[in-house]
């Protein structure tokens, strides 16, 4: 089955084109990132505008990389939540008017099930039952998986999202937006010892975090230290040390409690090359298998669209033309709180 994914929930414009939700075919991703960089964040009005601009030429080039024809595809696949209302409007629309013009069914993909299917997506898939680690921009939280459908939350932050301290912390740095991946990098040049930072535990029984103490213990360091400048790669070192440090925690806690014998790591911030060795070090010393998605499969994409889509309409599950997105993280049938 050849699905057609489509996502636009926050700044990418993406489409890609998916053989039975395992084999990509192509993989388009337009970004709108040099655009919301002078705001230092995402403006929702521009982003929604600009996925406007970019639908059409971005499924015109999915279709044509993947090397078929509109007439070759038999779904589509659109994610409906959570994200920006405006931008989530703009995909969503597109995929009905598109699917009913060529007669296609369509399905709804809860964004943050087709984070957790990105992991499928790489040359060695988790088996079931798994457990996933989602970190990105907008969430993070700690899943128990045990079907492509059935995913319960264990776990998840109560303030700040993963890359959102990221981000936050290199505004306050002055390092630029989005600061994950240049804190990547100039972590890798400091001492990640030579400042200890709280660590985010609520409680370490609990699969929860709180990364707001973290990021106001950088600030504070900050206002405490004049000379911070001739240090910067050992403060955001230290900050990644810190938060690293209870991620691979939790995720390893949460496998051996569940018996799982596989873990994943998936969402823009399964890009940080810390947490993936750290990931893979300390998951091999319990006997677990550590699955993270190719590179260009971690941050928002549509290839993972399409494949959770396939799952959802392989069980028959379709969607209606009056249908319609939502903001907020609502539960689909299979996501469910523990
Ligand atoms: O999944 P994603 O593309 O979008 C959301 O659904 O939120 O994640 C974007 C987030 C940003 O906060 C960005 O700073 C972070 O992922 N990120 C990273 C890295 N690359 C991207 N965080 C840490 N290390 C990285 N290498
Ligand atoms: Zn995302």
């Amino acid at each position: 089955m050849l699905v057609l994914g489509i996502e636009t929930s926050c700044d990418e414009t993406a489409s890609a084109v998916v053989e039975d939700g395992r084999r990509v075919l192509s993989s388009v991703v337009a970004s709108q990132v040099d655009v919301h960089h002078e705001y230092g964040g995402v403006v929702p009005e521009i982003a929604a505008r600009k996925h406007v601009e970019a639908i059409v030429p971005v499924v015109e080039s999915a279709v044509e990389k993947a090397g078929i024809t509109y007439s070759d595809l038999d779904a589509v696949a659109v994610t409906q939540g959570p994200g920006l209302v405006g931008a989530l409007l703009v995909g969503f629309s597109f995929a009905k008017a598109f699917s009913f013009g060529r007669g296609l069914p369509y399905v709804g993909v809860n964004h943050l099930e087709g984070h957790i299917t990105s992991a499928f997506l790489s040359d060695l898939p988790p088996s079931f039952p798994c457990v996933t680690l989602l970190v990105s921009g907008g969430h993070t939280g700690i899943y128990h998986v045990t079907s492509h459908t059935d995913m319960t939350l264990m776990g998840q932050t109560r303030d700040d999202a993963v890359g959102e301290a990221y981000d936050k912390v290199s505004k306050m740095l002055d390092l630029g937006y989005p600061g994950g991946r240049v804190i990547d990098d100039l972590a890798k040049t400091g001492d990640p010892f030579r400042i200890s930072f709280p660590r985010a535990w609520v409680d370490k029984q609990s699969y929860d975090f709180s990364l707001s103490g973290v990021k106001s213990a950088v600030r504070r360091y900050i206002a405490d230290h004049d000379d911070y400048l001739s240090h910067i790669p050992d403060i955001v070192a230290g900050f990644q040390e810190s938060v690293v440090d209870v991620l691979v925690y939790k995720l390893i806690h949460a496998a051996l409690e569940t018996g799982c014998r596989h873990i994943s790591i998936v969402g823009g911030v399964a890009a940080n090359s810390r947490l993936r060795n750290a990931a893979m070090e300390k998951g091999a010393k319990k006997g677990l298998t550590v699955h993270i998605p190719p590179m260009d499969l971690c941050g928002d994409n549509a290839a993972m669209i399409a494949a959770a889509g396939y799952h959802r309409l392989i069980r028959g599950e379709r969607n209606e033309l009056n249908d319609d997105v939502y903001s907020r993280a609502k539960s689909p049938a299979g996501m469910k709180h523990r």
